[in-house]
């Protein structure tokens, strides 16, 4: 079935909606996303990935997003495109502006909006599901990306990289290292159990304040765990007892083994199910 995508104010078919070449994400990643999960039809945290999406636009001067329009495309490209378990993918750039300069276009010139949604198949759904249950292997790369990770931009190269290098080493995902520290991965938050407490790198412009990120923070404080928003040092990495991601898709994710080497006793930790245990309740509860 053809879905149907919202590009510039229109419900479109997906074959029909089309950017011209000179659109500055295709020449400048000069944009900016999101992606919210939905649940059972129902989009989940969708009000902070809004906020977000505000706070990146800002940071690059695009104009503001219209979150209260946003929304109810989002409601009405579920209920269109029948999504049960899927993804909404919102991406806004500076447009279409010929010929190619680097500097802001001056005048009127409109942003590109674009919003659209993918199910997630019944396998994928399969696999992610044993994934929880069983853990996932994460290699480590050098950190080559800008000091400005905070904003959510389309300019993800050395993401794509890193993630393509996990892939060809059987990994799940790539976790960059700064400075002797381990951040995050290449699209996710990462959070390591050491000495019983849950440390995680500080929001900073050298990572993405993840959404999930900032609710299972929440949750393990509540839950009663200390988390200490600080590096992990990757000499830590062999003495840590739980290693796990977190981000919309990925949900929480434990991290069983590291360059080939087992975390804790390598399989998923107390800390890790009793998080996903509460993560699942938040869906639930949608
Ligand atoms: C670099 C990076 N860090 C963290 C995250 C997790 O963010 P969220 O929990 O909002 O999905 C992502 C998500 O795509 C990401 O790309």
């Amino acid at each position: 079935m053809s879905s149907t995508v919202y590009l510039n104010g229109e419900f479109v078919p997906y074959e029909k909606a089309l950017v011209p070449v000179e659109e500055r994400a295709f020449l400048f990643a000069d944009g900016i996303y999101e992606v919210v999960r939905v649940y059972g039809g129902r989009p989940f945290d969708l009000e902070p990935h809004m906020a977000r999406l505000v706070r990146s636009a800002r940071e690059l001067r695009l104009p503001e997003p219209d979150c209260e329009g946003l929304t109810r495309v989002t409601r009405e490209l579920i209920e269109r495109n029948q999504i049960q378990e899927g993804t909404v993918y919102y991406q806004i750039t500076r447009g279409f502006h010929g010929p190619r300069a680097h500097a802001f276009p001056t005048g009127n010139g409109a942003p590109t909006v674009l919003v659209l949604t993918h199910p997630l198949a019944p396998e994928k759904l399969a696999e992610h599901e044993r994934q929880l249950r069983e853990g996932v292997a994460a290699i480590t790369v050098p950190e080559q990306r800008w000091a400005r990770c905070d904003i959510k931009s389309v300019s993800l190269l050395p993401n794509v990289l890193a993630k393509q290098q996990a892939v060809e080493r059987g990994a799940y995902e790539a976790l960059f290292v700064r400075d002797g520290f381990v951040i995050e991965g290449s699209s996710s938050n990462v959070f390591a159990v050491l000495d019983g407490e849950i440390v995680t790198y500080p929001a900073c412009n050298y990572i993405l304040n993840g959404i999930t990120r900032q609710r299972v923070i929440r949750t393990a404080r509540e839950l009663g765990y200390t988390v200490r928003e600080e590096g992990i040092p990757l000499a830590a990495l062999s003495r840590c007892q739980e290693l796990f991601l977190t981000a919309t898709v990925t949900e929480v994710m434990a991290v069983t083994r590291v360059d080939g080497q087992a975390i804790g006793d390598g399989s998923v930790g107390p800390v890790v199910r009793a998080l996903q245990q509460a993560f699942r309740e938040a869906v639930q509860a949608l």
